[in-house]
């Protein structure tokens, strides 16, 4: 089966690319024209992107000062060439390195060939997808979208089908738990479950038919799950956003207990912690416990494309009937032929274990750093956090500055938190080199 997704992905790649750049640079493509004016502007300084982008783009982030043109690896260079190591990873989208080699040629091969049709009719791609991804995490079928958000909402909509179809509770009553501090996404329905202001202001009124219990606190959860209208219990292993969050060993099989004892689904939001950032292929597997509904996003692409997944078995995915869900791009050939080399990328080079590795050497040497600025270090495998104590002379905002201009790149959380989670591709001698950077750095304030 492996063998041919390999021979597949290698033949597609072979004839694609060097026929679509020729009909670029004939100039014969209808689109190369009308997109030349943007592309061939005078290059721009860091400075001239900011004012641009604080032009023509919606405010709706704060990105630190860098402005990145190239990517390999785990490095970032920006516009005026200097190289940084990239410590988020664009939140974990991209363990497998930037522009990943065979992510690419499956990338650039399945797009010369036939981009997308829709779920209208079949394409001769999305099978071999679905088998490999179920048979690498052992559920009965999957169900394909784009983003994140997409792959929770879709586990939502699962949990409610099941819950009226299988477990029997009355018409729009089901409920759904999460945990205090989750983040799954920006849609209406995914902010109507956060905790987070900044989430969840101004955007009122919220969906119905949600309720949130503490995270890492079993009592809370086995009352809430004694209702006999819930559906679902949905948690991230570790609460990625939220500043990495690790709870209790023990916690998830505690879940799995309860959700059985119940009757209640368990969907696992394994976006961010999925796919080997955390040590394990899934962050649930540090426990050996198996969620209902796993859902996976972010690095299902290796960063290339939108990619996301939710996986369950038979009783709860064929709740969902012909017409009551789907998206447009879900499921695409480019998107399955960039997933499936995602896929093998981190069972190749055995990411897991690579991220095992350096998480354990990683925070043992940020345990190093003086506790007066960093007084928390906590995380498992390569997603990891710091929590930086403010002054009146430096926040985890001016941390990040200074790393940036040591040549590492990190985005602060919550005010004062720094999540450090690099390419899963990182070495142990490049590891040492921006532990150096992240000593110096602390050590200058
Ligand atoms: C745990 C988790 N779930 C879901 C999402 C949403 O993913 P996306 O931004 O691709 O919609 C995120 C994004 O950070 C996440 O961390």
């Amino acid at each position: 089966m492996k063998g041919m997704i390999l021979h597949i992905s290698r033949s597609l790649s072979r004839c694609a690319v060097p026929a679509l750049r020729r009909r670029f640079h004939s100039g014969t493509h209808p689109v190369s024209t009308a997109t030349s004016k943007w592309r061939a502007e005078r290059r721009l300084t860091s400075e001239e992107i900011y004012v641009r982008e604080e032009k023509y783009g919606a405010h709706n982030y704060h990105p630190l000062p860098v402005a990145l043109e190239r990517g390999e690896g785990i490095y970032v260079w920006d516009v005026d060439g200097k190289r940084y190591y990239d410590f988020l990873s664009a939140y974990s989208a991209v363990n497998q390195g930037h522009c990943h080699p065979k992510i690419l040629a499956a990338l650039s091969g399945q797009a010369s060939k036939l981009t997308l049709t829709s779920r209208a009719f079949y394409n001769n791609v999305l099978g071999a997808y679905e088998e490999y991804i179920t048979s690498m995490f052992g559920y009965d079928k999957v169900l394909p979208m784009n983003t994140g958000v997409e792959g929770g909402e879709t586990a939502c909509k699962l949990a409610r089908k099941w819950a009226y179809n299988v477990k029997g509770v009355p018409k729009n009553k089901a409920k759904i738990i999460f945990a205090d501090g989750n983040f799954w996404g920006r849609t209406m329905a995914a902010i109507s479950s956060s905790t987070d202001p900044s989430s969840y202001e101004g955007f009122g009124p919220f969906m119905p038919g949600f309720e949130l219990v503490p995270f890492n606190d079993i009592p809370s959860l086995e009352k809430a799950l004694q209702d006999p209208n819930v559906a679902a219990f949905m948690v991230e292993p570790i609460q990625g956003e939220a500043g990495v969050v690790v709870p209790d060993q023990g916690y998830l099989t505690k879940v799995r207990e309860l959700c059985t004892k119940y009757n209640v689904l368990w969907i696992a939001d394994e976006v961010q912690t999925g796919l080997a950032r955390t040590g394990r292929r899934l962050a649930v597997d540090h426990e050996e416990v198996r969620p209902d509904v796993v859902i996976l996003g972010k690095a299902l692409s290796g960063g290339v494309y939108p990619v996301s997944a939710v996986l369950c078995d038979d009783e709860v995915m064929l709740t969902i009937k012909p017409g009551e869900h789907g998206s447009t791009y879900g499921g695409n050939p480019v998107a399955c032929q960039v997933a499936i080399a995602a896929l093998e990328v981190m069972e190749e080079e055995k990411l897991a274990e690579n991220s095992q590795r350096m998480g354990e050497l990683l925070r043992s040497e940020l345990r190093k750093l003086p506790k007066d600025v960093v007084t928390m270090v906590r995380g498992k495998g390569l997603l990891n956090a710091i929590i930086i104590k403010e002054t009146k002379d430096y926040d985890a905002w001016k941390v990040c500055l200074r790393l940036r201009d040591n040549g590492l790149l990190a985005k602060p959380t919550h005010g004062d938190i720094i999540r450090f989670a690099p390419p899963l591709v990182i070495n142990e001698q490049e590891l040492h080199e921006c532990v150096d950077i992240i000593h110096r750095t602390i050590l200058s304030f």
